[in-house]
């Protein structure tokens, strides 16, 4: 969404789009802080990296499974290199110990592509010194709270059940899990009392929470 139209809906006293969601609290949060990204790169090239460098991080650091596009590197040469790139697997242990600690963690969109939830919240937790900012895509409420379903082999009926329309076909939610596909795969549908609960078990407070339609924001301090 452009600039022009996220101010619309703000003189419209309309609800923040999801993407301005994230912005608004990266201008919040980053300034004077070190600040790191997890998961990039897909469909966004950086942006959230170099939102967080224009609003006055004091270091940046983006990391991504995907090797950087081309338009990653084109903005990263024109801002002269102001995001360190890792590319590595956040699960691993390698790469948590490249990337060290930040200030500020940015981590949204990767949550329910993971089959262990709960170990990628643990490693955040790890180079996690104050805030994260954790988005994630959620299911509706069940009637058990928190509530996550697995969904890799759940029955097509109860896979449309939770789906919901999209730009890009969602992996292992609109289609039949894909083993070969490893993280490309909706591996969880969160409830968004799930996710909180997952953060507290790894190791945050969560302080702010955005429910959205389809997603939860929630901006958590490292205990
Ligand atoms: C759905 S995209 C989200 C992109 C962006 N953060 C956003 O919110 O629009 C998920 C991104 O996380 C990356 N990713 C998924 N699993 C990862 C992992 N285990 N370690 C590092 N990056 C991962 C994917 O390659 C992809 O770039």
């Amino acid at each position: 969404m452009s600039a022009t139209a996220s101010r619309l809906r703000r003189l419209l006293g309309l609800r923040p789009t999801v993407p301005d969601r994230y912005r608004a609290l990266i201008a919040a949060h980053a300034p004077g802080r070190t600040f790191i990204d997890v998961g990039c790169m897909w469909s966004v090239h950086g942006a959230y990296a170099f939102h967080a460098v224009e609003s006055g991080a004091t270091a940046v650091t983006g990391v991504d499974l995907m090797s950087p596009s081309p338009e990653f590197v084109t903005r990263n040469l024109a801002s002269n290199g102001a995001v360190r790139f890792v590319q590595g697997d956040i699960n691993d242990a390698s790469t948590t110990a490249v990337l060290g600690k930040a200030d500020v963690v940015f981590c949204a969109g990767v949550l329910y592509h993971v089959p262990n939830p709960l170990l990628t919240l643990e490693q955040l937790r790890r180079i996690c010194g104050e805030t994260l900012i954790l988005g994630s895509a959620t299911i509706p409420e069940q009637r058990q709270p928190q509530t996550a379903v697995f969904l890799p082999y759940l029955d097509e009926r109860r896979r449309r059940a939770l789906t919901y329309r999209s730009a890009d076909v969602k992996i292992g939610l609109d289609t039949e899990f894909a083993r070969d596909q490893s993280y490309a795969n909706w591996f969880w549908g969160l409830t968004a009392s799930a996710v909180e609960a997952m953060l507290r078990a790894a190791g945050f407070e969560v302080r702010e929470r955005y429910l959205h339609r389809r997603s939860v924001c929630l901006v958590c301090r490292a205990v």
